[in-house]
């Protein structure tokens, strides 16, 4: 296979979770131009609309499943229901995150002796239960479209074959990280990253290939509160080597990469697509760096 056309998604059926805004609705306009089908999910069906609206004008199309992922029986039911309006999944990104918050939507930033155990539960529940149920209901069709690829590809043994079934988590820096007054969310991220380890391993000879995805600070709707905050931004860039937010469309890259025959070899990872933030300088680099704007943790 041409190396370019390695990442390309044409013929695949793809679920994506997290769609109607910020970085699910980038990763699905990449998907899009990338020729991928599209099955498109989160709460707010308006919001899902306006992505399949944006991806047909790519010459995509996509049908939607809207859902919330906070009541238990939902995730099964968004996974199966695109499988049968696509006809298979080839490649489900879960996207779907959420960070505590209070009942108006503003993050609840605190330190977790003063977090409420709902905020832990209601986090918990969208960020960790519902992966654990939409990749146990994912499975079956990811394996299906992993078997059938692997008969199609004439003469090769399964396993062999570049054209796998892919699963990609989104997890978060803050799975990876220590991050004070984000607990919960920490907590539920490095359970992703842990999970794509274990699914990674396990479903390894059955064709499907499991990754999380790290992304730093991005510029989505979930960080208005700190990119919109003219001091907490700089108090965080200064922390960021490259010194900027991510845009949205460079995580998607990453995910097209992760969902794609190019990686075709990698299973089981956790990619940190953040900036530098993870690297150790040992204070070598010479940043400086401002006075936290919360105090001493
Ligand atoms: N932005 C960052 O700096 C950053 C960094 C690292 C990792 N991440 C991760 O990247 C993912 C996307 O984040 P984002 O920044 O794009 O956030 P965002 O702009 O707040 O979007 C979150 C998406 O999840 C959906 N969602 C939230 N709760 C849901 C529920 N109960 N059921 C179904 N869908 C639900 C939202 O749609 P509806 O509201 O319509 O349901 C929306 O499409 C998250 O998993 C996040 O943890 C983000």
């Amino acid at each position: 296979m041409n190396t370019l056309d390695s990442f390309r998604l044409d013929h695949t059926r793809a679920l994506i979770t997290g769609a109607s805004r910020g970085i699910g609705r980038a990763v699905a306009l990449a998907f899009a131009q990338a020729g991928a089908q599209l099955a498109l999910s989160a709460r707010s069906e308006q919001a899902l609309k306006a992505t399949a609206e944006q991806v047909a004008a790519l010459g995509a199309s996509a049908v939607l499943v809207p859902g919330d992922l906070a009541v238990p029986d939902e995730p099964g039911w968004v996974v199966d229901e695109a499988a049968r309006l696509l006809g298979g999944l080839d490649v489900v990104v879960h996207n779907a995150g959420i960070l505590p918050s209070l009942p108006d939507g503003t993050p609840l930033l605190t330190p977790l002796q003063l977090l409420p155990q709902q905020a832990w539960d209601e986090v918990l529940a969208v960020n960790l239960n519902a992966t654990a149920a939409l990749c146990r209901h994912a499975h079956r069709h990811l394996a299906t479209s992993a078997a059938s690829a692997a008969s199609a590809a004439s003469g090769e043994a399964r396993g062999t074959t570049r054209d796998t079934a892919s699963l990609v988590l989104m997890s978060s820096l803050a799975g990876v990280i220590g991050t004070p007054m984000m607990e919960a969310y920490a907590a539920s991220k490095a359970a992703q990253i842990s999970l794509a380890r274990s699914l990674a391993v396990g479903w390894a000879r059955q064709g499907i290939r499991v990754n999380a995805l790290c992304p730093g600070w991005t510029r989505t709707d979930m960080t208005a509160f700190a990119h919109t905050n003219g001091p907490l931004s700089d108090w965080l860039l200064a922390h960021v080597p490259l010194g900027r937010w991510a845009d949205p469309e460079e995580v998607a890259a990453a995910a097209l990469f992760l969902a794609s025959p190019a990686a075709g070899y990698l299973t089981g990872q956790a990619l940190l697509l953040d900036g530098g933030v993870s690297v150790p300088d040992g204070g070598l680099s010479g940043i400086p760096k401002p006075p936290s704007p919360f105090g001493p943790a």
